[in-house]
């Protein structure tokens, strides 16, 4: 019987929380923590938060209500908040107050300190509260603990330097900082030594790569050298920003043997208007114009999007040229979103506030749109045959594989574990709106 003392981390937000959790993990290990799949039998819980909208804030106050009952239960229970929630002006210190329960309150820039902020915490009787105002030096982190391993997260660059009116992640994840690139391939390259076949490159804006080591072409750079790495499948990036996506690296992309055909580049509005009121950096055209490049340097390159609805000001006029943008190119996935106004950012106090109602109606007929137009794009798969890695047992059916194509699609399939990491052809039988399942050929 394993004794040693348990860990949940909770994750909110995105892949790069993700990532920062499981290199949360593997500090923890080194402390001889073990991974446990739930709160009730840990002895350490983190959360690590997300503030992107107020939904993402909402989920971590609901848990940390239900921490506060288990903590009165269990004492000794530690509880750790961490991320870019903590991250906000005061948000720390109030989160402190008013959860005094709370052992450990810790921002995205001192992650590095974790080991350190965690034993003093474990021995303070007041919360430990440490948020680092700005980001030093890129540090080292431990390589993070992976679930499956077959695929693995790579934080490639940190922080933001661009500037969109709604978003706060430039003002809790810090400026651009990229890690060495040399730093990166060894990384890679023990990871596909460890079976790794699969890598997503990690940043806000993975386009940015190399800029502030005085590379502009620093991603072109690094996808060819990744590109040579023994034993490594396949590599994906996220997230693009169209503004520094340069035609280099669309030919770097292009001509490399393992980067998939899949590119996640987020528009958030068809409209030229709201475009310029939320500092994109590019006008519709230029946006069309890139995807039109993509499409001609990599045949069969899947496109998926974000999109804002509800923006401040944002016409009904406004919503139809997004729904229109959507229809001409076709986008393969969309991730859609109601506006959230943020605290400190210029569209919280932009005037032109969008009523809850409207935003929720145009949300809906987003949707319609968005997911009719993944249906499309999965059924053009139908009878294809395709290259899926497969990632592990089906969550739904034990005795199937779930794996992705190339352009990101969920497959299904029939298989043993033991065949979960390789690659297999599939013919494609049928598809619904967000998988395709078929038989290996
Ligand atoms: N850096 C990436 C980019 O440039 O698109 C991702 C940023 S954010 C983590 C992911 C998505 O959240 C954004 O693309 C945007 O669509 C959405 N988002 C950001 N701020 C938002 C806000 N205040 N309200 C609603 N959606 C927001
Ligand atoms: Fe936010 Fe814009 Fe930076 Fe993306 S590029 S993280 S949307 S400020
Ligand atoms: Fe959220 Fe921070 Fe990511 S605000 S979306 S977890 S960078």
């Amino acid at each position: 019987m394993d004794l040693r003392p348990k860990c949940h981390i909770e994750t909110y937000g995105c892949q790069m929380n993700e990532n920062d959790s499981e290199i949360l993990l593997a500090y923890l290990e080194e402390l001889g923590y073990e991974s446990s799949m739930s709160v009730a039998d840990a002895d350490v819980v983190l959360l690590n938060t997300c503030c992107v909208r107020e939904s993402a804030e909402d989920k971590v106050y609901g848990k940390l209500g239900e921490l506060k009952l288990m903590k009165a239960e269990r004492p000794e229970l530690v509880v750790g908040i961490a991320g870019c929630m903590t991250q906000q002006p005061g948000v720390g210190e109030g989160l402190a107050r008013r959860y005094p329960f709370v052992n450990l309150v810790m921002g995205t820039h001192n992650l590095h300190r974790f080991p350190e902020l965690f034993a003093q915490a474990r021995t303070s009787t007041v919360p430990v509260v440490d948020v680092a105002a700005e980001p030093e030096a890129m540090p080292i982190f431990p390589r993070g603990v992976r679930e499956g391993g077959i695929t693995a997260w790579v934080t490639i660059l940190r922080g933001c330097d661009k500037r969109c009116t709604y978003c706060i992640v430039p003002y809790v994840r810090g400026r651009e900082m990229s890690r060495p690139l040399a730093e990166i391939r060894g990384e890679v390259e023990q990871l596909v030594r460890d079976g790794v076949r699969e890598v997503t490159l990690l940043g806000q804006n993975v386009n940015a790569y190399g800029k502030d080591l005085g590379d502009d072409q620093g991603f072109a750079t690094l996808i060819r050298a990744l590109d040579r790495v023994d034993g490594l499948e396949r590599i994906r990036y996220t997230t693009s920003h169209p503004r520094d996506f340069t035609q280099e690296m669309i030919e770097a992309i292009a001509t490399s043997r393992h980067v998939c055909e899949h590119f996640h580049v987020p528009v958030q509005s068809g409209s030229p208007h709201m475009l310029k009121r939320m500092a994109r950096g590019y006008t519709r055209e230029r946006y069309v114009d890139l995807i039109e490049r993509i499409r001609r340097a990599v045949p069969g390159a899947s496109i998926t999007t974000d999109l804002i609805v509800g923006f401040p000001g944002e016409s009904e006029q406004d919503f139809a040229e997004t729904l229109e943008l959507c229809r001409q190119l076709r986008f393969d996935k969309s991730f859609t979103f109601m506006f959230s106004p943020r605290r400190g950012t210029p569209a919280a106090d932009f005037p032109g506030q969008i009523p809850l109602a409207v935003k929720k109606e145009r949300l809906a007929r987003l949707i319609e749109v968005t997911d009719a137009l993944s249906l499309a794009a999965n059924r053009r798969a139908l009878g294809q045959t395709v290259e899926v890695l497969g990632e592990g047992v089906s969550k739904k059916n034990g005795e199937r594989l779930m794996g992705r194509t190339r352009q990101n699609q969920p497959v299904v399939y029939p298989g043993t574990p033991g065949q979960a990491g390789r690659l297999a052809l599939v013919r494609i039988k049928s598809v619904n709106t967000w998988t395709l399942e078929g038989e290996i050929v």
